[in-house]
């Protein structure tokens, strides 16, 4: 190259433009970190991913969010307590899970409350299911969708239950919410509140005799192995809920904060069909290996819990209301 030719830096020059080009501004990517205690195979988890890939598309890339399943960084309870504290950014939780955070959340725990899924989506959509997303936010806690956890069912190592009363006496695991205790003993069981991660021991050791859960979470946590009855009382359908860190969400610019809150509608509606397909697919599973899934007379579980309404009413009038706005909900 003859440096004395008036454009013979040229091309060095072009070069080095281009490349601080694609450099560009130096742009910082704000990471956020989503954990749960779900498998990466269940429905709820593939919610979530589709939020994390929504959201990178509507931000640029600007906003990631790294996905923490399997109760990596600790158990639901734990996670949501982390989320308080500001140590991690966000989690999903069942609301039943969260009735000790803010009242309001009890309501999704009353048995028998939702006619049919329409009715359900019309009240979680509608305002009441709106309002309720906020009610912990003085809690540090606010949620940005639901996710559809189905309705939960009983199983037992021990025997097969059609009836309410083939519970009774029976040592039941329930999830760490006052309602789901007191709808077990209305059934005349005794009511045992553990961890999901710690559930498939306790029913190995014998510390429980049976547990409830939705089709896809008694499947994916194998826990059809040790209890080989399934029976589809559909007693509650209890929401999950996308949670993030109040924390979190007033650092995030006005913009960030509508990315998110989009992203997060978009997963809740993504996530809602693929519910069906999975709760068939993991009721077919655990027939395949074996276990009979029992289909009982429902009304018989709905007469024995009937009087929590009542009794719920009378202590917390305010989630009374709600249940009323609830149950009138319309699609
Ligand atoms: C459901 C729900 C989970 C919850 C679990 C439980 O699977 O989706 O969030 O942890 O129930 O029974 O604890």
């Amino acid at each position: 190259m003859n440096l004395r030719r008036p454009n013979a830096l040229l091309p060095l020059v072009t070069l080095l433009a281009v490349l601080l080009a694609g450099c560009g501004p130096v742009r910082s990517v704000k990471v956020i970190k989503l954990a749960h205690a779900l498998d990466p195979s269940h429905p709820v988890h593939l919610g979530m991913a589709h939020f994390a890939a929504r959201l990178a598309e509507k931000s640029g890339g600007r906003l990631r969010v790294d996905l923490y399943p399997s109760g990596q960084l600790g158990s639901e309870r734990e996670c949501i307590e982390l989320l308080q504290l500001g140590g991690l950014g966000m989690t999903k939780a069942s609301s039943s899970a969260l009735e000790g955070f803010a009242a309001e959340f009890r309501v999704f725990g009353l048995p028998f409350l939702f006619s049919d899924e329409a009715h359900r989506w019309a009240a979680l959509e509608g305002e009441v299911g709106r309002e309720i997303l906020l009610a912990a936010e003085g809690k540090f806690l606010r949620g940005l969708c639901y996710y559809d956890a189905g309705t939960r069912n009983f199983y037992t190592t021990k025997r097969r239950v059609v009836r309410p009363e083939d519970l009774a006496g029976l040592k039941i695991r329930t999830q760490e919410s006052p309602m789901a205790i007191r709808m077990v003993r209305a059934l005349g069981a005794s009511a045992t509140p553990i961890a999901f991660g710690e559930l498939y021991t306790a029913l190995q050791q014998g510390v429980v005799d049976g547990a409830e859960n939705n089709p896809p979470s008694f499947h994916l946590s194998r826990h059809y192995e040790l209890c080989r009855h399934y029976v589809l009382s559909e007693h509650t359908a209890v929401p999950d809920v996308l949670l993030i860190s109040t924390h979190l969400w007033r650092q995030l610019t006005a913009e960030e904060q509508r990315w998110v809150q989009e992203a997060a509608g978009e997963s809740e509606r993504h996530q809602r069909e693929l519910w069906n397909e999975a709760t068939r697919r993991a009721l077919d599973a655990v027939r395949t290996a074996g276990v009979e899934v029992i289909e009982p007379e429902k009304a018989l579980f709905q007469e024995r819990v009937a009087a929590l309404y009542g009794e719920i009413a009378r202590e917390l009038p305010a989630v009374g209301e709600l249940a009323r706005r609830v149950r009138e909900a319309r699609p």
